[in-house]
């Protein structure tokens, strides 16, 4: 949607107006292509935001459910609990909703000025429809287009960069990028091997198309597939389908060499940032934050840490309080630390992921907006009620105008009559 229907459609933003001017006017749309000349574009981060369910499971809790020690947990992984779903009601959407309208109302960007919501994630809701058409749904993102992403952890690294190229290429001027998870109810609860890792949460993102230098300014996105059977859920798919067989040999469960996964992610993580930050024209000297995927603290020692010699203190990590949240490990991350300060404009980060596939994937992001949240009135909290109320009585109105469809319209075919051939009226 371009900048001016969303003006017709009254879904102006205050933030969007002082922060982002980098919107065409209807007289330059008008003009001839060869005239026009284009203002620089960037994506910038103009929101965030992060959900985990309230049920926390620590190590001590895991020792009850398998041959576990919670000094082991601690010394391999630096994992001290996670955060899991607890009721049927908690899905991958639904932390997923929550992530992204806590993203919306830091940018206060009406839903329906969203042209494009990605997410990306491990764990969807189903096969399809995609998470982000229920998560599109849910937050009245009535302008967005919306697919699901699939690269394991790399996915939020992996569906950044494409939204930045969505809003380079002017195909786009909001994008909100999820990563959200529910790994809990696809690991084995039996496995000591993975179910400590594993935990449940979302983080979104909102990119904005902006003439404010900065931003997500490099990407760089990897594979290789011929490590694809070291970490993957083997049934469930074409491959496997769901048979009694595959879900009593537990097959539709995640199985992993987490050794081979460990040495990968340690050369990668490092190689990635390094190849990312070229691209950008950043020295590792000049980072200010890394933000890593949060698999595990070892590898981040390993990689980042020693390899690239970045210091502790621009390395963030919070992977003892949440585990391996998967695509929603770097966004989580992000928001965090924000919350602590460790953001300002100015700033050089990078955001870097590895993955089953395999895959990895960095961003590096020259941080340009205000870490200022907008003051929260009100009346404010009222409209923003009021949208998303609309919103759900809007899906709701669509769903119960679907149903009477469903049944009137079989009654009305029946009712036809049925024309013989020599009846049709001959088309002029
Ligand atoms: N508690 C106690 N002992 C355990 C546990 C556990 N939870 N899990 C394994 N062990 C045992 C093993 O059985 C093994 O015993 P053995 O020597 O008698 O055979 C011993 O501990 C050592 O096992 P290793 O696998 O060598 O342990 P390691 O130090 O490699 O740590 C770990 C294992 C934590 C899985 C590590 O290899 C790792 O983090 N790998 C990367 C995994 C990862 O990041 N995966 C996610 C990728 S992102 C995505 O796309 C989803």
């Amino acid at each position: 949607m371009t900048a001016q229907a969303h003006e017709e459609n009254g879904t102006g933003s205050d933030y969007a107006a002082t922060h982002l001017n980098g919107h065409y006017s209807e007289a330059e749309a008008e003009q001839p292509m060869l005239d026009k000349v284009q203002p620089p574009c960037y994506a910038q981060i103009i929101g965030w935001g992060y959900e985990v369910p309230d049920r926390v499971v620590t190590n001590h809790d895991l020792e009850q459910v398998v041959d576990t020690q919670d000094e082991w947990i601690r010394t391999r992984t630096g994992i001290q609990e996670r955060r899991v779903v607890a009721v049927s009601e908690e899905t991958t959407a639904s932390l997923g909703t929550q992530a992204a309208r806590k993203a919306l109302e830091v940018a206060d960007l009406h839903p329906a000025r969203v042209d494009l919501v990605i997410c990306a994630t491990s764990s969807p809701e189903h096969f399809f429809p995609a998470t982000a058409s229920i998560i599109q749904d849910n937050l009245g993102l009535i302008n967005a287009g919306a697919f699901d992403l699939s690269a394991a952890c790399s996915g939020f690294v992996y569906a950044l960069s494409v939204a930045r190229a969505q809003i380079l290429a002017g195909d786009a001027e909001y994008v909100l990028v999820v990563g959200s998870e529910t790994l809990s109810r696809w690991v084995d609860w039996t496995d000591r091997t993975t179910c400590v890792l594993f935990g449940d949460g979302a983080g979104a993102v909102l990119l904005a198309a902006s003439d404010v230098p900065g931003g997500v300014t490099a990407s760089v996105l990897g594979s290789d597939g011929s490590g694809a059977e070291l970490l993957t859920i083997p049934a469930g798919g074409s491959a496997a389908p769901a048979s009694l067989e595959t879900v009593s040999s537990g097959s539709h469960y995640i199985q992993m060499d987490g050794r081979a996964v460990f040495r990968f992610a340690t050369r990668i993580m490092a190689d990635a940032t390094r190849q990312v930050l070229d691209k950008a024209g950043v020295p590792v000297s000049e980072v200010d934050l890394v933000v890593p995927h949060q698999a595990n603290k070892r590898i981040i020692q390993h990689s980042v840490l020693r390899q690239l010699k970045i210091p502790e203190d621009k390395v963030y990590v919070n992977v003892h309080k949440y585990g391996n949240t998967s695509t929603a490990s770097i966004p989580i991350a992000l928001c965090e630390a924000i919350e602590e300060g460790k953001v300002a404009p100015g700033d050089n980060l990078v955001f870097v992921g590895f993955g089953a596939g395999l895959t990895w994937g960095a961003c590096a992001v020259k941080w340009s907006v205000p870490i200022e949240q907008p003051e929260s009135t009100w009346w404010k909290n009222t409209q923003r009620q009021a949208t998303y109320q609309a919103a759900a009585a809007r899906s709701m109105w669509k769903r119960a105008i679907r149903r009477i469809y469903s049944q009137v319209e079989p009654r009305a075919m029946a009712r036809r009559p049925v024309r013989r051939p020599e009846e049709e009226q001959p088309t002029p």
